[in-house]
């Protein structure tokens, strides 16, 4: 059972559950966030019930859920969550464009990027400044003056900003200058990132791992939404597979099957997943037509010269194919563009 605290819960409130759960032989764990407290009980659920505790100040919600991602889950709760980042809608009627590049290249080099995404019909501008590389002689981003850069562009195109934060101890400065934080496939199980991630007061986007199942990686959202934050966008983008035809093998029931699960919104990325510029458009007309909230696309200037997975980056005719098909395809299943 969990119990959710109003925002404006005092610490007598909380102490007076904690109390009264201990008496009737049971343990409550209280989780503090940045905008409510999450109280989780564990013990005797038939005897909890009879405490009158969703009567006690303070309280939000109870929760009795069967399954181990209580926040998360769809269960007890009535509507799909829309997080809002910077005002930019995920979920609910619309279907969300996030595009960018892979990586902060140049301040010139994002800008065009950011254009780019912007002339396709993108809401929200993607890029990295901290890069998980599997070589470790990878280009590895610029770090906080790839921030600076995104911040830069977003002030000249008006474009929030989503960018990817790779280790707990830069929660605070990426956070400081990001819209929304991405959690990427390599992360989605360290669990000490994500803590920090839900304390970050940010939306956060929680790609799934690469060799995860969709409870695993529900179960990682629930680290996120324990420490006070359910602003979170889960994001498929390919799972490692027999498969070599492509970099990642696109789960699209996944989309369904987390929907049906989760009250968040769930993305797809099919740039990360098919690896390859041809792939893109089909792979994201598979995603809305699935019923996705969004799509999130690598685009570059210069894919040839790209720092970070040129291959799969957008440019010319093929983003032009991009921006025609979300312009015309969210609206005919129902989910125009954001
Ligand atoms: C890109 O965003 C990732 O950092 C990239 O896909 C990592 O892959 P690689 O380092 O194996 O090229
Ligand atoms: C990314 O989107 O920049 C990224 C690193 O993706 P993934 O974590 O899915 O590999």
């Amino acid at each position: 059972m969990v119990i959710v605290m109003a925002p404006e819960a005092t610490s007598d409130n909380i102490d007076s559950i904690v109390e009264l759960v201990a008496t009737a032989g049971g343990a409550a764990y209280v989780t503090r966030g940045v905008s409510r407290t999450i109280i989780g009980l564990v013990g005797d659920i038939e005897q909890f019930e009879t405490l009158g505790i969703a009567a006690m100040a303070g309280v939000s919600d109870v929760l009795r859920i069967s399954v181990p991602y209580k926040l998360v889950s769809r269960e007890n709760h009535g509507s799909r969550t829309v997080v809002s980042v910077a005002g930019v809608p995920i979920g609910g009627d619309t279907m969300t464009l996030i595009a960018g590049p892979c990586a902060v290249e140049t301040p010139e080099q994002t800008l065009a990027a950011a254009m780019m995404a912007k002339s396709a019909g993108a809401s929200l501008l993607r890029g990295g400044a901290y890069k998980p590389r599997s070589s470790p002689y990878a280009f590895q981003g610029l770090g906080e003056a790839g921030l600076q850069i995104l911040a830069d562009v977003r002030e000249e195109t008006g474009l929030p900003i989503v960018t990817e934060v790779v280790d707990a101890h830069d929660v605070e400065l990426v956070a400081s200058y990001a819209d929304m934080l991405q959690i990427g496939t390599r992360n989605m199980q360290n669990f000490a990132l994500l803590q920090a991630a839900g304390e970050a007061g940010k939306p956060v986007m929680l790609k799934r791992g690469m060799s995860s199942t969709i409870e695993e990686w529900l179960m990682a959202a629930e680290y996120i939404a324990q420490r006070g934050n359910l602003d979170i966008v889960l994001c498929e983008r390919g799972i490692r597979t027999f498969e070599k035809a492509t970099r990642n093998t696109l789960d699209i029931s996944a989309v369904p099957v987390a929907q049906n699960l989760s009250h968040l919104p769930v993305i797809v990325d099919p740039s990360h997943s098919g690896g390859k510029r041809d792939l893109v458009l089909p792979l994201s007309r598979a995603a809305i037509a699935v019923g996705a909230d969004g799509i999130i696309v690598d685009v570059h200037p210069h894919p040839e010269t790209a720092l970070c997975d040129g291959p799969q980056a957008l440019v010319g005719a093929d983003l032009e194919a991009l921006a025609a098909m979300v312009a015309t395809l969210p609206a005919a299943v129902g989910r125009p563009l954001t």
